[in-house]
C-alpha cells in the first residue's frame, strides 16, 4: 500500500519533538488516521497542523498520539541483575554516604506505568526498614514520563498479575493489597513516589523550579533504544548536570554503551555496568574503570539446544555454528545492536530453517522495537516450526492481552498450560531461566483465573 505523505511528516515531527524514532509497521498509518478522526475529529492534515502548533505537554492531540506511539512495557523488578546491583551495592553506598544529611533523591526517568519507581521504593524500604514510621530519612523518588495516560495509570498504583511476572509472591503479598484480579501498592510505598510529566528531549533539566535536580541516582532504562545516538548524547549530558557529585546513572544494558559522555565514568560491578558522576575537578575524557561485561542472558535468554537436526537440504557449511550464531545474536541484542543481531538470526535461519529459536529471537527484537505485528508474525512462525514451543505461546498470550483480545489470549494460555503441565516441576523453563516449570505453572494458572 502507498504511504501517505503526511505520515512521513508526522514521523519527522515526532522525532524532532520527542526523540522517538517511529518504526514504520503495517497498519500504523491507518491506525493514526482512525485515532485522529474518531478521538480528535481531525483529518490527517489537520492532525499534523495541530501537532505542529501545540505544546507537547498539554495538548490533547499530543497526548493521544503519544499514547499510541510510545512503547510502555514495564514490570516490577525488571532485570533482576540490575536490582541485585542496586540492593547490594549502589543503594547501600548512597545510604552510607548520606547518613548525615539523611536525604536521598532518585529519578526514574521514562517510568512508564510506574513499576520501576515503586520497585525502587520497595528496595529502599527494605534497606531502611523504619521508613514508613518515624524515620528521619527524607526519601524523594521522582518518576516522569512523556505519556500522560500511562502516568495516570502509574498514579493509581493498581496492577494486574502480569506486572508481577518476575516477582517473589512473598514481596507481592507484603507490599500490595489484592483487589479482585488486581493488586494495589500499599500507601506507605506509594507516598514515596511523585509522578510528573517530562519530555527528556524538549524539557531542560536540571530544573530548580521543579523536582528535577540534585539526584543521587537516575534510572533511565529501556528508552534510549528508541532514540538516535545524538539524542541519547544530548539527554545523557542533561542527566550528568542533574546528578550530585559521585551520584549514579543506570541505563538499560548497552543503551549508553561506550559512547563518550563527558563527566561519567563506567563502573563494572558483578559484570553489570553503571555510570558514576566524576567530581568536577577531575572531569577528563571518559574512563571505563574495568572492562564492562554485558550480562549474557538478559531479555533474550533462549537456551541453545545441544544438537539441532538440520532439515534443510541446502546445508551450508558455516564458519560459525548455529548455536554460536544464536548466542551471538542474543549478546548483540542485549547490547542494543539490533541490526547486527537480526543479521545473525537470518544467517542462523539459513543454516537451520527448521528451528524455532532464531524466529523467537527476531520476535523479541521486534517487540523491544515496538513492532508488535512483526513480533506476532515471528512468534507464529516459530510455532509453525515447533507446535510445542512454550515461550512463543507465553509471549503471544502477553501480546494479545495487551491488545485487549482476551479470547485469543485465552487460547494461547491454554496451550502454554498444556505444555508446562507436562514438564517436571523443578526443570528450568526454556527462555525463562530464572523460573522453574512449577513456578511458571503457578503464574499461568493465576492469569487463567483472572481472564
Ligand atoms: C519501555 S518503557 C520503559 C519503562 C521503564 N523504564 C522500564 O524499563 O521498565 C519506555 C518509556 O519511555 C517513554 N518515553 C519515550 N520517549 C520519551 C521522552 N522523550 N521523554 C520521556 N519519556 C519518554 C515512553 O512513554 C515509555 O513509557
Amino acid at each position: 500500500m502507498m504511504k501517505a505523505a503526511w505520515f512521513d511528516d508526522l514521523i519527522r515531527l515526532v522525532l524532532t519533538r520527542t526523540g522517538i524514532v517511529v518504526r514504520e509497521q503495517d497498519g500504523l498509518c491507518k491506525e493514526i488516521e482512525i485515532l485522529s478522526s474518531k478521538q480528535l475529529g481531525l483529518n490527517p492534515q489537520e492532525l499534523l497542523l495541530a501537532l505542529q502548533f501545540s505544546e507537547t505537554e498539554s495538548s490533547k492531540v499530543w497526548r493521544e498520539i503519544l499514547s499510541l506511539l510510545t512503547v510502555s512495557e514495564s514490570y516490577f523488578f525488571r532485570d533482576q541483575g540490575q536490582y541485585h546491583l542496586l540492593r547490594e551495592h549502589i543503594l547501600p553506598e548512597l545510604i552510607a554516604q548520606k547518613r548525615e544529611q539523611k536525604q536521598l533523591r532518585i529519578w526514574s526517568a521514562a517510568c512508564s506505568s510506574g513499576e520501576e519507581a515503586y520497585s525502587i521504593a520497595i528496595l529502599i524500604s527494605q534497606l531502611l526498614p523504619g521508613l514508613s514510621g518515624d524515620s528521619q530519612w527524607d526519601i524523594r523518588i521522582v518518576a516522569s514520563d512523556i505519556n500522560q495516560d500511562i502516568l495516570d495509570k502509574a498514579r493509581t498504583g493498581i496492577y494486574s498479575a502480569w506486572s508481577f511476572r518476575r516477582v517473589d509472591p512473598a514481596i507481592q503479598k507484603m507490599y500490595f493489597t489484592q483487589q479482585g484480579n488486581s493488586w494495589k501498592i500499599n500507601p506507605d510505598i506509594q507516598n514515596k513516589v511523585h509522578f510528573c510529566y517530562n519530555n527528556l528531549l524538549e524539557d531542560s533539566f536540571p530544573d530548580f523550579n521543579s523536582d528535577l535536580h540534585d539526584f543521587d541516582l537516575i534510572i533511565c532504562r529501556n528508552v534510549f533504544i528508541y532514540f538516535l545516538p545524538e539524542t541519547v548524547n544530548k539527554i545523557a549530558q542533561k542527566f550528568v548536570a542533574s546528578l550530585n557529585e559521585s551520584a549514579y546513572l543506570m541505563t538499560g544494558h548497552g543503551e549508553l554503551g561506550l559512547r563518550e559522555t563527558q563527566g561519567l565514568v563506567g563502573k563494572s560491578i558483578d559484570n553489570l555496568l553503571i555510570y558514576k558522576k566524576q567530581s568536577a575537578a577531575i572531569i577528563a575524557p571518559r574512563i571505563i574503570e574495568s572492562a564492562p561485561h554485558i550480562k549474557k542472558t538478559r531479555i533474550i535468554s533462549t537456551p541453545i539446544p545441544k544438537s539441532i537436526p538440520v532439515a534443510s537440504s541446502q546445508y551450508i557449511k558455516p564458519a560459525i555454528s548455529f548455536a554460536e550464531l544464536l548466542q551471538q545474536a542474543k549478546t548483540k541484542a542485549n547490547q542494543g545492536q539490533y541490526e547486527l543481531a537480526i543479521l545473525d538470526c537470518r544467517q542462523a535461519i539459513r543454516i537451520n530453517e527448521a528451528s524455532p529459536h532464531p524466529h523467537f529471537i527476531l520476535a523479541q527484537i521486534a517487540e523491544i522495537q515496538g513492532q508488535r505485528q512483526e513480533s506476532k508474525i515471528m512468534l507464529k512462525k516459530s510455532l509453525y516450526l515447533d507446535h510445542d514451543f512454550l515461550p512463543a505461546y507465553v509471549e503471544l498470550f502477553n501480546i494479545y492481552m495487551q491488545e485487549g483480545n482476551k479470547k485469543t489470549a485465552g487460547k494461547m494460555l491454554d496451550s502454554a498450560l498444556h505444555i508446562v503441565r507436562n514438564l517436571p516441576s523443578h526443570s528450568p523453563v526454556m527462555h525463562y531461566d530464572e523460573t522453574s516449570a512449577g513456578e511458571l505453572l503457578a503464574l499461568l494458572e493465576q492469569f487463567q483465573t483472572s481472564l
